[in-house]
């Protein structure tokens, strides 16, 4: 009887420490960057889909940042006068990617498989909130295991502990 109470407290004891964790911690604030790229201007203004840009998302685990190629498929012609887009047009001609900063980091031992929540049609405000009137990214909502596990249960997918944890 001790035993059973005992392997059910272990769980319940790490998810009440993550979220003490991770009520703790900080959101990022603005994380500095090369070019002062707009979503809101792309997504908002000019109605690009998120997975225009970030194409790998309802595909691979990883969400990609597009490349330099993808922002000149119009800067070759918008704005082209501009001191951030001359930026843009620099790195195109010197063949170098654009070294933006990370905004988002989920320690390593999360799995978090994008493209299997992304083509459940969960839509990306969901997780990214703001993301549509931001100017470059910023991170609104903690990703503590305590967002997972609420939908998970709302919307019965697992919450075995494999499952997100290496
Ligand atoms: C599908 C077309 C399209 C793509 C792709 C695109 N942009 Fe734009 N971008 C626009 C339009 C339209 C504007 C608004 C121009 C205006 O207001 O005159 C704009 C505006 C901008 C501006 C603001 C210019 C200013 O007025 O200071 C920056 C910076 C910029 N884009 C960077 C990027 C970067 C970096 C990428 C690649 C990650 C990118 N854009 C991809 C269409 C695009
Ligand atoms: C269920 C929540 C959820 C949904 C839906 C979601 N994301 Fe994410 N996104 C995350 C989490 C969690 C991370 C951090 C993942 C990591 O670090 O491994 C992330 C990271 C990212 C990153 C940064 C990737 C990197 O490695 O720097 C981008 C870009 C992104 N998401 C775009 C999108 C787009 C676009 C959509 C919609 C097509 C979307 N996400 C849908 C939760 C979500
Ligand atoms: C025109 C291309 C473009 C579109 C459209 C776009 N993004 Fe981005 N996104 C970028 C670029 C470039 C970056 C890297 C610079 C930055 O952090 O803002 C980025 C960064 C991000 C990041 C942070 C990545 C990290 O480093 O952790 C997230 C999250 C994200 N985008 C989500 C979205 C969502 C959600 C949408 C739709 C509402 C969207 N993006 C639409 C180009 C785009
Ligand atoms: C808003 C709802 C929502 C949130 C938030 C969410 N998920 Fe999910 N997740 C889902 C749905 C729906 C599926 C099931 C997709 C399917 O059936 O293929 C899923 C599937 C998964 C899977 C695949 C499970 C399997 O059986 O293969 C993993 C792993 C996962 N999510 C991890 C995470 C992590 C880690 C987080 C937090 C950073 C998270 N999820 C946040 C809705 C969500
Ligand atoms: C749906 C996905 C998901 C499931 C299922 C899940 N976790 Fe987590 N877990 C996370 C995320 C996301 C974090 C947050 C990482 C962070 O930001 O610190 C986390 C953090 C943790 C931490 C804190 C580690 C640290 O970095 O401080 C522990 C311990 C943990 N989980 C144990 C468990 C146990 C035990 C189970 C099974 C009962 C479980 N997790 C199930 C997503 C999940």
């Amino acid at each position: 009887m001790a035993r059973r109470h005992f392997n059910a407290a272990i769980p319940l004891a790490c998810l009440a420490l993550t979220l003490f964790l991770s009520a703790g911690s900080a959101l990022a604030e603005t994380v500095p960057q090369p070019i002062a790229f707009s979503h809101k201007i792309h997504v908002t203004d000019y109605k690009l889909n998120c997975r225009f840009c970030h194409s790998s998302t309802n595909k691979s685990q990883y969400a990609n940042i597009p490349s330099v190629e993808k922002c000149m498929m119009c800067h070759r012609s918008i704005a082209t006068d501009t001191p951030e887009v001359k930026k843009v047009a620099k790195y195109w001609s010197e063949k170098k990617p654009i070294p933006w900063n990370k905004v988002i980091d989920v320690p390593n031992h999360v799995y978090f498989p994008h493209k299997k929540m992304v083509n459940a049609g969960i839509p990306c405000l969901t997780c990214h909130p703001g993301m549509d009137q931001a100017g470059t990214a910023v991170q609104k909502l903690e990703f503590g295991m305590g967002m997972c596990m609420e939908c998970h249960r709302k919307k019965k997918v697992t919450i075995d502990c494999w499952k997100c944890h290496y």
